[in-house]
């Protein structure tokens, strides 16, 4: 199973110099940046599209996380690769079969990594049919649309379930919890199984965000260490 990542969500930096804050974050030992695309349709909020991905490509070695909250994602695959994303993450509850299944074949014939994302409300058995396909499953622990929510400790349940599917079945598919995770919240999304952490206010919030990345990291090891020592 994949070591802890820290995808550091620039949602909740300072949009005038989107670029100092993803070389900043860099700096400060994040693993992902962490990129939420919103629309205005799937979610109330619009944020940015792939011209700003594209800027942001230079001006950091990170691996670009893209979070697609946008209707149609399958319109944008291509936009998105040619901006530099790495990971492009679409969520179920915007596609229909045809057009997803089309939409993790062109990411992955680009060489790049395809996720699925369950917004709150989604059941995590309808990403069941396509784990074969995926490198990592999104499970939203806030609603999709803006940062700085409270931690959804219903939405344990589900990353639990996923990853008791994914070991009956060998997949080695990383589970990212994405919202309100902070010191206290990650140790429980790790423990139920989780290995990959999206995270904004937690760490803009902090003077240090060098420290915070640290303890947010420590804490999740923690966690997936109890939870494998009490298997
Ligand atoms: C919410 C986004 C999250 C959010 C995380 O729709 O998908 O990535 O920005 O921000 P915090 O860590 O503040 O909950
Ligand atoms: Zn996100």
């Amino acid at each position: 199973m994949t070591d802890i990542l820290i995808a550091l969500s620039l949602l909740s930096g300072d949009f005038s110099r989107l670029g100092d804050e993803a070389a900043r974050m860099e700096r400060a030992g994040a693993d992902w940046l962490h990129l939420d695309v919103m629309d205005g349709h799937f979610v109330p909020a619009i944020t940015f599209g792939a011209q700003a991905v594209a800027a942001l490509r230079p001006r950091t070695g990170l691996f670009f996380d893209v979070h697609l909250m946008i209707e149609r994602p399958e319109r944008h695959i291509e936009s998105f690769i040619e901006a530099g994303a790495n990971m492009l993450t679409v969520h179920i509850d915007a596609m229909e079969g045809d057009c997803l299944r089309e939409a993790l074949k062109k990411i992955h014939a680009a060489g790049k990594m395809a996720g699925l994302s369950v917004a709150p409300g989604t059941p995590v058995e309808s990403v069941f049919p396509w784990l074969d396909a995926l490198d990592m499953v999104l499970i939203m622990t806030v609603e999709p649309g803006f940062g700085g929510q409270e931690f959804m400790t219903d939405m344990l349940p589900k990353i639990a379930a996923l990853r008791q599917e994914l070991t009956r079945r060998s997949l080695d598919v990383i589970i990212q919890a994405d919202g309100g995770i902070n010191g206290r919240t990650i140790g429980l999304a790790a423990r139920a199984g989780a290995n990959c952490f999206a995270a904004g206010s937690a760490i803009f919030s902090s003077d240090n965000a060098a420290g915070a990345i640290a303890r947010l990291r420590a804490a999740a090891k923690m966690a997936a260490c109890q939870a494998k020592s009490a298997l």
